[in-house]
């Protein structure tokens, strides 16, 4: 499963970056207001940054537009990745972008069969949201477990990027059903790293160590 960062500090993107666990990074223009910089800039910074694709959200909503803003994201960095809202606009830009070789992520997906017209338009990613889908009464896994089910009958390549992700259990449950891709909060990448008995055990083992009186080097 493929590791992106849904964040738009670029601290956080560097020292994640530094594990070499990361694969990628997803912006939206909440982040982006909460990081307070501005857009395109901190979009060149992050293309540095890593190697694998950034998500960079359209603002516009019509298709015109959207295609105007692309061209404009596209040319921050060779990795860019032009995120695009699922609406009828959304996947007429869609199309015409990835019939130029742009790779697209289609985000605000809360169906399957939205995720079966993104897959149809070409879409490299589709984003369903689970933790948004959670907080209104509905199991977001179940949609994530349909879009893998139809992207597997018909041998779609559409990668799953599983967005709104809360915890690790949305993690592990999303690796579970073969979603190719988790995006996460810098937080939820950290708690992934965390376990009480791995702590405990390690504080053993140094005190333990320390009782032999050696060291290593
Ligand atoms: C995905 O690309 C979105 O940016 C993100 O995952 C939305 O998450 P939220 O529901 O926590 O805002």
């Amino acid at each position: 499963m493929k590791f992106f960062v849904d964040t738009a500090d670029t601290a956080e993107i560097a020292d994640l970056a530094a594990t070499g666990l990361l694969d990628g990074v997803t912006t939206n223009p909440t982040l982006i207001a909460k990081s307070g910089r501005k857009f395109l800039e901190v979009i060149a910074e992050i293309a540095k940054l890593v190697d694998g694709p950034v998500s960079a959200e359209v603002v516009a909503t019509d298709t015109d537009s959207m295609l105007r803003e692309a061209a404009k994201l596209l040319t921050l960095g060779d990795n860019i990745c032009i995120k695009l809202p699922l609406t009828f606009d959304g996947l007429k830009a869609c199309k015409r972008l990835t019939d130029d070789g742009v790779k697209v992520n289609v985000t605000l997906c809360f169906s399957a069969t939205q995720a079966l017209l993104a897959a149809k338009a070409g879409a490299s990613f589709i984003s369903p949201f689970v933790g948004r889908h959670d907080d209104v009464g509905f199991d977001g896994m179940d949609l994530i477990a349909d879009i893998k089910q139809i992207y597997d009958n018909y041998d779609y390549r559409t990668e799953i990027l599983v967005a709104s992700i809360r915890h690790p259990v949305h993690v592990l449950q999303a690796a579970k059903i073969g979603a190719d891709v988790s995006t996460m909060p810098p937080n939820v990448i950290r708690q992934l790293f965390k376990h009480p008995l791995t702590d405990n055990g390690l504080k053993a083992f140094l005190e333990d160590w320390a009782k032999t009186g050696q060291s290593i080097l």
